[in-house]
């Protein structure tokens, strides 16, 4: 079975409802998933995944600062050629999503599915939806 790790980080749980509905959409395509916050996942969490979902919300243009912690215990890992996806919420420029498909493409030598996914502050149902159908994008790119 396909094995997928969402590492996210939200301080007004924004971010944190887009990682469940990305969760949601990729175990109805039949893939493994652990949903892991970024202050709490190390490098021992992408043993044997076969692709790494980042989420962060944008904060000042940047990453939550969890979330660039957790990029250098990702520089530990062997990421090169399994597939990566990033996303995130925000609020007027949404740098976060383009910083995380940057590192994971240049840092990782990821395949990175691009372009990741935005959505503007809470994300309303049919956000969710192209959340759920965002996970199912990912699980294909893993077939
Ligand atoms: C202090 C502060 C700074 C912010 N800076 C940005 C920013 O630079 N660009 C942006 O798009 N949104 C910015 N936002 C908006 C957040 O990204 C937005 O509220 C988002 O939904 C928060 O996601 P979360 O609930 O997952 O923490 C900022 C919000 C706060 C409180």
């Amino acid at each position: 079975m396909a094995k997928a790790i969402i590492i996210y980080e939200t301080r007004s749980g924004n971010t944190e409802m887009m990682a469940k509905a990305i969760e949601t959409g990729l175990k109805e395509a039949g893939v493994e998933v652990e949903r892991k916050k970024a202050a709490r996942a190390n490098e021992d969490d992408l043993k044997d995944v076969d692709a790494v979902v980042l989420g962060s919300p944008t904060y000042v243009r940047n990453l939550i600062a969890a979330m660039k912690t957790f990029l250098f215990e990702m520089d530990k890992a062997d990421l090169k050629g399994k597939v990566g996806a990033a996303f995130g919420s925000y609020g007027w420029s949404g740098e976060s999503i383009e910083i995380l498909t940057e590192t994971m493409k240049n840092l990782a030598e990821m395949d990175v599915i691009e372009p990741g996914l935005r959505i503007k502050r809470g994300p309303t149902e049919k956000g969710l939806e192209e959340c759920r159908e965002f996970g199912k994008k990912i699980a294909e790119s893993i077939k």
